[in-house]
């Protein structure tokens, strides 16, 4: 199905001068642009820096070969830079806001988290109409006080309709597909629920540290930046009931009652790490605490696990354990299901118990892959049985490169469509099931830089155990 170019509407970039508008939207803008997805309209820059139209298109430019597509092209970068202006944040806002010809526009608050309240007043004191959206990006709030604050100021200018809460995990193709694997096949629903699985798993890992985002991440930590968000959006896609329809409300309505039936987790339910300086392949990696912008004494977790229960009939006594940190051993999201094991074992590898459960792992990234682990004969004589993989990998079956999440996450509130955005109720009630260990965080337990977090993670999920390692 062709995609069709959202209508006309000026795209507003607060914090343009930022890292997030370097390495992620202005490259998105221009990939829409090259794929002529891009709504007509300015994108106009906002930041404090006092700089002009050339300086914003020069930098858009490295951005835009940085972090862009392959394929760069001299002539459609002109046509796109064009679009591109500055407004310093000092000057005049309303002329950034200023309206196209049919009076739309996006805004951006692509600000830390700590300024989003009061770049909302800001836009609100030059004025919110019905034809600005505004995107806001995560950590959305601290915790469950601050989110409702930030709820309360943006229902104070705008409709709910207006507003889209970002989280880019919903704008990954193997996120969107835990959809279809779902909905799109009968196979799974009939063993997707307590009957059937004994345990569900997640981990985020990545292999590098906070790269330079010390002072950001010193606010925020492994619990706020990915469990809150990134890690609970996933876990409601595995866990939600079949929606009436394939649409914005009545998707979020499922979510919603994932999120509502969460128990709250509370601290005995979490382990938190930090990672320390190792030696990686020869190479001294630093500490968390020798980070720039850490303090000394930063008691901030860079690895979070957790075992969160879904309080309902389809999942009720099923734990989902979820894991996510950094400078773990490799850039691995994955998701693992483990089937039931067979009421009884007729072959001897089995009676030893070391063979896997039937296992369908669903490989976010890097890999983009669905495998499903079953028992196999090994030919000969004897019954021996292995465990072997059936797989799809995206990058066998499907051709071309897919679409990165930001560029369809914007694409979607170009348009006006919230199906991939998280509404108000679904954050809040996030942060209120996480808030009771937010109150009491457990102590730090430290892991070497390049190792699969504290030991204690191990105990958490025993005598179960984490499959990625
Ligand atoms: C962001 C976090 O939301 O997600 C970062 O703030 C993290 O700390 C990043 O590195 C990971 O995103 P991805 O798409 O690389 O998994």
């Amino acid at each position: 199905m062709a995609l069709e170019k959202p209508p006309e509407q000026d795209i507003v970039i607060i914090g343009a001068t930022g890292d997030l508008a370097r390495r992620k939207l202005l490259p998105a803008l221009y990939n829409l642009f090259l794929r002529d997805l891009l709504c007509e309209g300015r994108i106009v820059g906002v930041a404090r820096s006092e700089w002009t139209d050339a300086d914003f298109r020069a930098r858009a430019l490295e951005a835009v070969r940085e972090f862009g597509p392959l394929e760069f092209d001299d002539r459609v970068w002109q046509r796109f830079a064009e679009r591109l202006t500055y407004v310093p944040a000092g000057e005049d806002i309303g002329r950034a806001l200023g309206r196209t010809s049919a009076g739309r526009r996006l805004v951006y608050l692509a600000v830390p988290p700590s300024s989003f309240e009061a770049q909302v007043e800001a836009l609100g004191g030059v004025g919110v109409d019905g034809g600005m959206s505004i995107i806001v990006e995560k950590p959305f709030g601290r915790d469950l006080a601050s989110a409702r604050a930030l709820n309360a100021v943006l229902r104070r200018y705008f409709d709910e309709s207006q507003v889209f809460r970002i989280d880019h995990y919903l704008g990954k193709e193997t996120v969107q597909n835990i959809l279809v694997l779902r909905f799109g096949n009968s196979i799974f629903e009939r063993v997707w629920n307590r009957d059937a699985i004994d345990h569900v798993q997640l981990t985020i890992a990545e292999d590098i540290g906070i790269e330079g985002r010390g002072s950001f991440y010193e606010e925020t930590g492994a619990l706020r930046d990915i469990i809150q968000n990134h890690a609970l959006q996933v876990l409601s896609l595995l866990a939600m009931e079949p929606p009436v329809a394939f649409n914005a409300e009545a998707i979020r309505d499922e979510k919603a009652k994932v999120f509502a039936a969460l128990l709250p987790v509370l601290p005995g339910d979490v382990v938190r790490g930090q990672y320390s300086r190792a030696v990686i392949d020869g190479r001294d990696v630093a500490g968390y605490l020798d980070e720039p912008g850490v303090s000394a004494t930063s008691t901030t977790e860079t690895f979070a696990a957790l075992r969160v229960e879904i309080d309902n009939w389809r999942w009720s006594g099923v734990p989902f354990y979820v894991r996510a940190g950094k400078r773990l051993p490799r850039r691995d999201t994955e998701i693992s299901i483990a089937f039931r094991d067979v009421p009884k074992h007729f072959f001897e590898e089995m009676q030893c118990g070391d063979l896997p459960p039937n296992l369908l792992r669903i490989e976010i990234q890097p890999e983009e892959s669905v495998k499903l682990s079953i028992l196999a004969k090994v030919p000969g004589p004897e019954i021996e049985v292995k465990p072997v993989t059936m797989e799809f990998r995206y990058g066998d079956s499907f051709m071309g490169q897919p679409q990165e999440a930001y560029e369809r996450l914007i694409y979607d509130a170009l348009c006006g469509d919230h199906t991939l955005f998280a509404r108000a109720d679904a954050v809040e009630r996030c942060w209120e099931v996480l808030q009771p260990v937010l109150d009491r965080l457990p102590a730090i337990r430290y892991y070497p830089a390049g190792t699969w977090g504290p030991k204690e993670a191990d105990a958490l999920i025993a005598p179960r155990q984490w499959y990625l390692h």
